[in-house]
């Protein structure tokens, strides 16, 4: 039996009990590590599963699909995918080699960003067609993706942009002389993907032919790492996008361009962002005001409290100062009742938990 096992989207405890059991018992395990990437080394899988996985590079699924599927009849092999095995990847190939070969298959789903996506808080109802975004070269702008997203915004509808990843690849030059010498892996990053996008409607609009279906100020969020411990979440207007990598952080990255019908309930949650942002910001000020004519009109000294509220996935920094002789009992109850429905507020948001709100 040939086993597509998925294997979730950030670490080695997002596979499902179903898929643990078959690569448990599986004579070989194969890891397909190219269409996309978990957040943690092969070593911590194995060390997981407890057994060795096979990594699996484009060339080896795409040229030696035999050597996986061998002996497949008789014996249970696992082939293990990041996201859902049919998630925005299809590995027809493999499947259709595995069902001349007479293998009977089995697909253990999973999570995908497909579906993770709905973490942004846009409803997964209002998406259109998914498009993907391949890095730019200086002669190869491939522009496909720009009519999809008419095509989607036409009728209103959110577009999720995937972005390139370049693991194992060769340059132009090392491929033309037959060198088997691989550049380090390479991650598009929403600020890249924003650029592009915005580079393409230019070209179009120079070209004088079809543009008009986004620009710098048009509505996007960036999402990082999504289903990891370190998620982020950034919207913005694609402009902005262009430089909010350093806030999102490392790979993996995707980018949702909102549709121009937005649910309310869509528009409700990136509200409640907003009074994250409020709460973050203005409360530590509030406080900090009010111990400053606490202090002048008493002539104390003023404690400053640094707080650091390492949340799942946000550091956020408050200076909160207290007047020296005031925190009595009904100070302290007061403080403590306010810091907290700022922590609260700052968990409980998804559509930005962990990341900030930029317009
Ligand atoms: C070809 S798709 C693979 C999808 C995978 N099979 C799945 O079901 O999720 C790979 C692209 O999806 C996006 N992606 C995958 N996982 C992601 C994550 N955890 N956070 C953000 N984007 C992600 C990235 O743009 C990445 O380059």
């Amino acid at each position: 039996m040939l086993y597509l096992v998925g294997l979730g989207l950030s670490d080695e405890t997002d596979i499902t009990v179903k898929g643990l059991e078959i690569v448990k018992k599986a004579s070989r395990v194969y890891l397909e590590a190219y269409t996309s990437i978990l957040l943690v080394e092969k070593e911590i899988l194995e060390k997981y599963y407890g057994r060795e996985v096979i990594l699996a590079d484009r060339e080896m699924v795409e040229s030696s699909s035999d050597d996986i599927l061998h002996d497949a009849q008789n014996v249970d092999v696992a082939f293990l995918v990041v996201g859902d095995p049919f998630g925005a990847t299809t590995h027809t190939d493999l499947v259709l080699r595995a069902r001349t070969l007479q293998i009977p298959i089995q697909t253990i789903p999973n999570a995908s960003i497909m579906s993770a996506i709905g973490s942004t808080g846009l409803q997964l109802y209002n998406f259109g067609q998914t498009v993907s975004m391949v890095f730019f070269t200086e002669t190869w702008k491939p522009a496909s993706f720009h009519d999809r997203i008419r095509e989607n915004r036409d009728i209103g509808l959110h577009t999720l942009v995937l972005l390139d990843i370049k693991v194992k690849e060769q340059s132009l030059e090392n491929m033309a002389r037959g060198r088997m010498i691989y550049e380090p892996p390479r991650y598009m990053t929403v600020g890249q993907c924003a650029q592009q996008m915005l580079e393409v409607e230019e070209i179009k609009s120079a070209e004088g032919e079809g543009a008009g279906v986004y620009g710098p100020e048009s509505l996007a969020v960036g999402a990082a790492r999504v289903g990891g411990r370190t998620e982020k979440f950034v919207s913005g207007t694609l402009k902005e996008l262009c430089d909010a990598d350093d806030v999102l952080g490392g790979p993996l990255h995707s980018l949702v361009l909102l549709g121009r019908r937005t649910h309310e309930l869509e528009s409700e949650c990136s509200a409640g962002a907003y009074a994250t942002m409020l709460s973050t910001a203005i409360l530590p000020l509030l406080w900090i005001l009010h111990s400053s004519i606490a202090f002048a009109k008493r002539g104390t000294n003023v404690a400053v409290f640094i707080v650091m509220c390492i949340t799942n996935t946000y550091p956020g920094i408050g200076f909160i100062c207290l007047p020296k002789r005031t925190p009595n009992s009904r100070w302290r109850l007061t403080f403590s009742a306010l810091l907290d429905l700022w922590l609260t507020k700052l968990r409980r948001t998804p559509a930005t938990d962990g990341g900030r709100v930029m317009g």
